[in-house]
């Protein structure tokens, strides 16, 4: 079984997927994890994240043992990412890694979860379950603003919501593999949902239960 999950940054997709997964007991990938891990990657060897020649060479050098670095979180990793994100090559050196994942989960679990932004529309087009989860730019920044303060950052929530709008012009406008809601996805909008309500009706929609 593959599950599908897209939707912009700090929609809730992360933290659904997680559970989503513990709950079917999938495995779980988070793609992001990928492109933050270059866009860091390029940041620590001094490299503009626009420079196609160099993200390549970093995404085809990608090890799965860089995707669990705490540093891969922060706003400024988030933002390079989405550079790389936007760089074909860097797209098709990680699509592979991406497919064999769903088709052949680790651990021998059923099944996996993919979350990111294309997932439905181009890595996993034949998934057996696809969802679309979004929320208003200013929850989103708001809820992300409010994890950054708990971590002491100091950023303001406006600077948050510019941050949140550039990404999403840049993630919505690419040219390679956008994010859109693939026309078979359902949508769950998170703007007003608790993450437990979001969540019941994730399972709703999988398994026609919410236990
Ligand atoms: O989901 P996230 O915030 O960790 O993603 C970071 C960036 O990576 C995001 O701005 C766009 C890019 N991304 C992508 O283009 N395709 C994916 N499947 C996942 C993430």
């Amino acid at each position: 079984m593959i599950i599908a999950i897209d939707g912009p940054a700090a929609s809730g997709k992360g933290t659904l997927s997680r559970l989503v997964a513990e709950h079917f007991r999938l495995a779980w990938l988070d793609t992001g994890s990928l492109y933050r891990a270059v866009g860091l990657k390029m940041l620590r060897n001094g490299d503009d994240p626009a420079d196609r020649e160099a993200a390549e060479k970093a995404a085809k050098s990608l090890n799965p043992n860089e995707l669990t670095n705490s540093e891969l979180k922060t706003e400024v990793v988030g933002l390079a990412a989405s550079k790389v994100a936007a760089i074909p090559e860097v797209r098709q050196a990680l699509v592979g890694f991406q497919r064999s994942f769903a088709q052949t989960p680790p651990g021998g679990a059923q099944g996996a979860v993919l979350d990111g932004r294309d997932i439905g529309t181009v890595v996993c087009p034949d998934a057996d379950f696809k969802v679309y989860v979004t929320a208003s730019p200013e929850a989103r920044a708001h809820r992300r603003f409010l994890e950054l303060r708990d971590k002491g950052d100091t950023v303001t929530e406006q600077e948050v919501l510019a941050m949140t709008r550039e990404r999403d012009a840049r993630d919505t406008n690419r040219g390679e593999s956008p994010l859109k809601t693939a026309e078979d996805a359902y949508l769950l909008d998170t703007t007003n949902l608790s993450i437990d309500a979001a969540f019941a009706a994730l399972k709703v929609y999988i398994s026609g239960s919410s236990n």
